[in-house]
């Protein structure tokens, strides 16, 4: 009913007006939800959904279910009283860096509609690390609903040279260590939009970089946001270095840089810059994921995201290795219920795989080929 309302009623008006003014107005509409016991009591009875078999404890951190929003939805932190009340299971807010950022010239969002798809080219808009700390600091903390900084270096030239980005995080990410605040913390080394482009996606300069968030003391886990271009090898030369380090996770992966991918089946504009999202980046994100759980299944942690519209799309990339999934452009497409279609999805597709709990799908497919 409220998917079916949201396609035909909402989705059309949405989909007429400038898509970054759609997404404004909804953060002030969820903002708003997340603020009152009342709003998010209704919000909680239409759209969350609970189940056993869904509940897992990783790397020390509980989850009530898989389904994550993934960064660069709530860049400022305006949602953390609204998204448990929407069904999700946990959520990154940011990415979030040390010094303050407008963000890139518009247009920095745009639809690909026959590709299910979104450029973005932001460029790490955010308010910066300080404000984002004062405003979390004054909501009650939620102990179902883990939250993850997603942290970058500032998209500005002084950040641009390896030394100085390096410093960049470490401050950013040292102001959030010493606030005590988040879950776990997530290193994006992956967005295609930044001054400087993705420096730290070279053995070498991960090794600097790591080296020196290593340097911060923290017992809660770290995950490193993974780039989707890279060739296998080259992403598992990456992958040896987050481990070298004794990094929880990794979280596969980020936008997708390549317009010539078969999925784009819109024209995209000249002006039209950035990544994409959405359909676009199912299958390379799920292939990135199979891999690494093949190769470290036992040691990294994986999230996967990417092109997620629906439950099997989520238990694809469970059962291909993810313990957790994170979404954005499907819940643009399809809506808010989406969560909840998801979770309960979930559900029902382990019971027919016949499985009890979460864990026992996780990897599955991977394994299985493997016998
Ligand atoms: C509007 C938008 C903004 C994004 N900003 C960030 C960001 O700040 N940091 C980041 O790590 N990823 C960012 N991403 C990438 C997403 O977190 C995700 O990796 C990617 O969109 C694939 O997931 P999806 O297909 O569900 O959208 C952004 C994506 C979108 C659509």
């Amino acid at each position: 009913m409220i998917k079916f309302l949201y396609k035909k009623a909402l989705k059309p008006i949405f989909f007429r007006k400038d898509p970054e003014d759609v997404h404004d107005r909804m953060l002030i509409v969820g903002a708003f939800l997340g603020r009152f016991k009342l709003t998010r009591t209704i919000l909680r009875l239409v759209f969350r959904y609970d189940n056993k078999m869904l509940e897992q404890e990783i790397d020390g951190i509980k989850y009530t279910n898989p389904a994550g929003l993934s960064a660069g939805f709530d860049k400022d932190a305006n949602l953390i009283d609204t998204l448990y009340h929407v069904g999700f299971g946990f959520m990154q807010v940011g990415s979030v860096t040390l010094n303050p950022y407008e963000g890139n010239p518009k247009p920095r969002l745009y639809r690909l509609k026959k590709s299910e798809g979104l450029v973005v080219y932001y460029g790490l808009k955010n308010i910066g690390v300080d404000k984002i700390i004062e405003k979390v600091k004054k909501l009650k903390k939620n102990n179902n609903f883990p939250i993850s900084f997603s942290i970058a270096k500032t998209n500005s030239t002084e950040s641009s040279t390896v030394e100085g980005g390096i410093e960049d995080y470490y401050q950013c990410m040292e102001k959030l260590v010493s606030a005590d605040l988040g879950d776990f913390y997530t290193i994006n080394i992956s967005c295609p939009n930044a001054y400087g482009g993705e420096p730290y996606t070279t053995p070498d300069r991960l090794d600097k970089l790591l080296s020196k968030l290593s340097e911060i003391k923290t017992d809660k886990p770290r995950y490193v946001k993974m780039p989707l271009n890279l060739p296998l090898t080259d992403f598992n030369d990456l992958l040896k270095i987050i481990i070298k380090f004794k990094f929880e996770g990794v979280i596969i992966a980020n936008l997708n840089k390549d317009r010539n991918s078969n999925e784009i089946k819109d024209e995209i504009p000249e002006n039209i810059q950035g990544g994409i999202g959405g359909r676009p980046t199912f299958s390379l994100s799920n292939e990135l994921i199979k891999q690494t759980y093949k190769l470290y299944g036992s040691t990294l942690t994986v999230i996967g995201v990417g092109g997620i519209f629906s439950a099997e799309d989520a238990y694809t990339k469970i059962k291909l290795g993810a313990s957790l999934v994170q979404l954005i452009t499907g819940m643009i497409y399809e809506g808010p219920s989406l969560i909840k279609e998801i979770n309960k999805g979930l559900v029902r597709l382990m019971k027919a795989d016949g499985f009890d709990h979460i864990t026992e799908a996780i990897g599955y497919s991977v394994i299985k080929d493997d016998e």
